[in-house]
């Protein structure tokens, strides 16, 4: 089974990855889509041009470091739906450009609060849903950047390397349970995050990797596959999708 029939909550919904998640899943036929972000004129540029039926897309606006709204977005699903089978942990920021006894506790503190809490929260709401209904896949989006050591972004290569040992972390701890817990690593590909890059700047990312700069729509396989029953036997896993960034 792909991920039709699927009740598949985004957080994180807005923005260049989040918009492509939310097309992909939403031509897949999903029994139900939750869509969240912390921006609501992001989270609507996500859904204009949607073709899926509205009458199965749940809206709302919420701030991943912060539980309870998180949990108000599960609960959504619930209420609507009736099940959650899917949870994409998307939302994330990047850090201020600086080394690291130039940037501040706050540096710090936003990037844990939104890139480490953000994760571990969906994962604290989704799983007493999914460990009643015995099945679920919660997908964290982490970067290369945890896996690789980059200058001047440090709270940002951190906090992705906990994205990924947390998804370790969870996926044995709930394996049990039939809830599998995965992530996924991009390489680069232009968004708002880059905004600020001169483009000597974007050239010198766009050299290191082999295959160029990857578009958002590269990355939507990978999320289709840890959603699917194909993934069956994947968790614990970080599946890296970077255009051979990572392989020197
Ligand atoms: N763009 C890249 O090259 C790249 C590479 C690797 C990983 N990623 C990761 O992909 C994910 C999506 O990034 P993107 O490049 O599409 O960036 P983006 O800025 O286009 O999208 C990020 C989205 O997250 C939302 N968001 C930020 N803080 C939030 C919060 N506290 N609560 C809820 N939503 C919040 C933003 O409003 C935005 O809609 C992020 O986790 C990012 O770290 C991006």
């Amino acid at each position: 089974m792909g991920t039709e029939q699927r009740v598949i909550a985004i957080l994180g919904a807005g923005g260049a990855l989040g918009g492509a998640l939310t097309r992909q899943f939403s031509s897949e036929s999903p029994a139900g889509l939750v869509l969240s972000d912390i921006s609501a004129p992001s989270l609507e540029a996500t859904i204009a041009g949607l073709s899926v039926d509205g009458a199965s897309i749940e809206t709302a606006v919420a701030d991943v470091s912060d539980f309870q709204q998180v949990e108000a977005v599960v609960a959504r699903a619930l209420e609507r739906f009736g099940r959650l089978d899917v949870l994409v942990s998307n939302a994330g920021v990047p850090s201020p450009n600086g080394r690291i006894h130039n940037l501040t506790a706050e540096d710090w503190e936003r990037a844990f609060r939104v890139n480490v809490m953000g994760p571990v929260n969906a994962i604290r709401a989704a799983v007493p849903a999914m460990r009643t209904q015995e099945s679920g896949s919660i997908i964290l989006t982490a970067s290369v950047a945890g896996l690789t050591a980059w200058t001047h972004a440090s709270p940002y290569c951190v906090t992705k390397a906990a994205v990924i040992h947390l998804a370790k972390v969870a996926a044995v701890e709930y394996a049990s349970d039939g809830i599998r817990v995965n992530c996924v690593c991009p390489g680069t590909f232009l968004s708002a995050m880059h905004v600020d890059l001169p483009p000597a700047a974007i050239d010198a990312i766009a050299g290191k990797h082999p295959l160029g700069l990857g578009m958002p729509t590269d990355l939507v396989g990978a999320y289709s596959y840890l959603a699917s029953d194909a993934s069956r036997w994947t968790t614990g896993s970080a599946i890296v999708v970077d255009g051979g960034y990572a392989a020197p």
